[in-house]
């Protein structure tokens, strides 16, 4: 996995979703962990504010899928390889945490294949990584740090690694087909 900066004054992604959370540290979004409950008129306000961001904001609607790793939350699914749910094995991921990703609070991955050493993906805000979450394990624990983790994450895939598929995404149930999992670039 490799780690990158940009410029948080060009790309003011934590600054957008401040304003939709209304509020300024997001490492504290635990504290309104109502807004959160899924099943609850909160979260469909929540949502209800990304539909509402103006229109040069639109590239947080394609991103709309980000996770909130709460403080004490328990790890949201197994740790796991994404080729085993049916994602192309050429597949790139990006992570790109908007609070500090540290000790639990991140994701965990191992360094090759089949080693299981797993080692959190750490950042500040301006960095994201780069890496193979098709291949490598990979997971949440537990998080215990105190802090919430906010993040998106997004994959790529060249288009020359693309071949027609009836396999659907696990979790969308989306084929993997340009139009629907994948948007073409
Ligand atoms: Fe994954």
């Amino acid at each position: 996995m490799n780690k990158f900066k940009y410029k948080t004054s060009k790309y003011r992604f934590a600054s957008i979703l401040q304003r939709v959370f209304s509020c300024v540290d997001m490492s504290c979004l635990h504290e309104e962990i109502k807004l959160f409950d899924v099943d609850t008129d909160q979260s469909s306000k929540y949502h209800k504010k990304f539909y509402e961001l103006p229109e040069d904001h639109l590239f947080f609607l394609n991103f709309r899928e980000f996770g909130v790793h709460l403080r004490n939350n328990v790890a949201v699914g197994a740790f796991h390889r994404d080729r085993d749910y049916n994602h192309f094995t050429d597949e790139v991921n990006f992570f790109v945490p908007l609070t500090k990703a540290f000790g639990s609070n991140t994701v965990w991955v191992e360094s090759e294949e089949g080693k299981e050493d797993f080692s959190p993906m750490e950042a500040d805000y301006g960095e994201f990584y780069m890496w193979d979450g098709a291949n490598l394990a990979h997971g949440n624990k537990k998080n215990e740090t105190g802090s919430t983790r906010v993040s998106f994450d997004f994959r790529v895939l060249p288009k020359s690694k693309y071949t027609t598929t009836d396999k659907k995404s696990v979790t969308q149930g989306m084929s993997f087909k340009i139009g629907e999992y994948y948007e073409e670039l």
